[in-house]
């Protein structure tokens, strides 16, 4: 599937052709248009990523495309990137005035072109998604910085005042605040100090704009957390690069933080799977059961389609579906022979200590309910709630095949585990009454796949 639309205006076939062939390894949709009058045209119709044109056309040229394109709010954000023969400098800084994203000789096209519009339009895709709260009384700074940043694609919303800025806020949290200091209602040490003052919002970058004479001001502004200041009057190339750098500075900052906290998740995961692990390990007969079930379900869950982040959970689930074991006796938990109804009743409470154990862990939450519902049963005699049917989560149902497959399977103090096809004919016979028929389905075709 395509992943974006690029516009290609020329007057040259052959150019368009060239450009088609240049652009192919970028999975995109080449359009064509003879001259900027259909380009324009085309643009004000269609949604494009990305407009490359000729400068030199009948009917209107390039740098008329260009212009115009800018001056409207739906095509405003539109990267262009002229592409000519006319090279001289005066060309070049023509071209960027009109706000062209890059200028590129024709002789260079082959070589540059195409690196130059996969940077563009991987920024852009970026910053589509990134939206900045410009808040100024001045609705001749609002707008100015506000068409600035939506030539360079990003989302932009804008207040007057740090009052409706934070109303906004509650709606649409930015990823960047740009804010003056005096304002009336709530100026900026208001504003920036409320920001701060909140932990949901302290960490988005805020960047104050001031004028020359409020350099002590801006110092203040830096105390009460601001990140950057800009000094009006500045030109918006200088404010995009600036915002380009703190939401890059800040993006990798939250990459860090989310390598940080799935590392320390790993840790705790591996650290209770060993748990389960040495828990079982008393007990030669449940050796690696656990384990056993995790490679089941995850299998399960990969032949359903489930993506990595599913599949994962599910393994997750299935290593520790057990861990409510830790609370219940040794003296029944490794007992040789059968258990009596007291003891099983004790067995019983496995999925609800389990349960109990992982609620605690924000970031395990969502596999309580497998621990939790790993012995409920279809027609509802299952334990401990009794559920029955779709009301027993479907990861818990998965789970539940996958262990009860694997229980028959193993060798126990008081008989030997089943023959394979034995166990088959008995999870088979539990569909629809123990074992949920779609996962059952779902597990044989699992058994298949993983003999062939
Ligand atoms: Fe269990």
């Amino acid at each position: 599937m395509a992943v974006g639309r690029i516009l290609v205006v020329d007057d040259s076939s052959m150019m368009r052709r060239a450009l088609r062939t240049i652009l192919e390894p970028l999975n995109v949709d080449v359009y064509e248009a003879v001259d900027g009058q259909m380009g324009l045209e085309m643009a004000f119709e269609n949604k494009f990523d990305l407009i490359v044109t000729d400068v030199n056309m009948p009917n209107m040229d390039g740098v008329e495309l260009c212009q115009r394109l800018k001056r409207q709010p739906s095509t405003r954000g539109i990267p262009v990137v002229m592409v000519s023969s006319f090279d001289s400098e005066t060309d070049i800084e023509k071209g960027f005035q009109v706000g062209a994203a890059a200028y590129i000789s024709k002789k260079e096209a082959q070589t540059y072109l195409f690196e130059t519009i996969a940077k563009i339009m991987s920024k852009s895709t970026l910053h589509s998604r990134q939206t900045i709260l410009v808040v100024d009384d001045s609705r001749t700074i609002r707008k100015i910085v506000e068409e600035g940043l939506a030539q360079s694609g990003f989302q932009v919303a804008t207040a007057i005042n740090g009052k409706e800025a934070l109303n906004i806020i509650k709606y649409t949290k930015p990823d960047l605040i740009l804010s003056d200091i005096d304002m009336p209602v709530m100026n900026g040490f208001e504003f920036c100090n409320a920001v701060h003052s909140s932990a949901d919002l302290a960490s988005i970058p805020f960047v104050v704009m001031s004028s020359n004479n409020d350099r002590a001001h801006m110092k203040r502004m830096l105390q009460y957390g601001a990140e950057a200041y800009i000094i009006k009057p500045f030109n918006t190339d200088q404010l995009v690069i600036l915002v380009e750098k703190l939401l890059s500075d800040q993006f990798l900052l939250l990459l860090k933080e989310k390598e940080r906290l799935d590392s320390e998740q790993s840790l705790m995961i591996a650290s209770i799977t060993s748990l389960v692990s040495a828990l079982e390990a008393r007990d030669s007969y449940t050796r690696g059961h656990s384990e056993s079930v995790a490679t089941i379900v995850s299998g399960m869950a990969t032949l359903m389609g489930a993506n990595h982040e599913e599949v994962d959970r599910l393994t997750i689930g299935g290593k520790l579906h057990d861990i409510g074991k830790i609370g219940v006796r040794d003296s029944v938990l490794l007992k040789p022979g059968a258990l009596t109804d007291e003891e099983f009743s004790q067995i019983k409470v496995h999925p609800v200590v389990g349960a109990k154990i992982l609620e605690s862990i924000p970031s395990l939450t969502d596999i309580v309910s497998i621990v939790l519902c790993h012995h409920e049963r279809l027609d509802g005699k299952g334990y401990p709630n009794g559920l029955k049917s779709k009301d027993i989560p479907q990861p818990a149902r998965m789970t539940a095949v996958a262990d009860t497959y694997n229980a028959l399977t193993s060798d126990r103090p008081y008989r030997k585990g089943m023959p394979q096809e034995k166990a088959l004919e008995i999870v088979k016979d539990a569909k629809g009454t123990q074992l949920c028929p779609d996962c059952v389905e779902l597990f044989f075709k699992w058994i298949a796949s993983s003999k062939s």
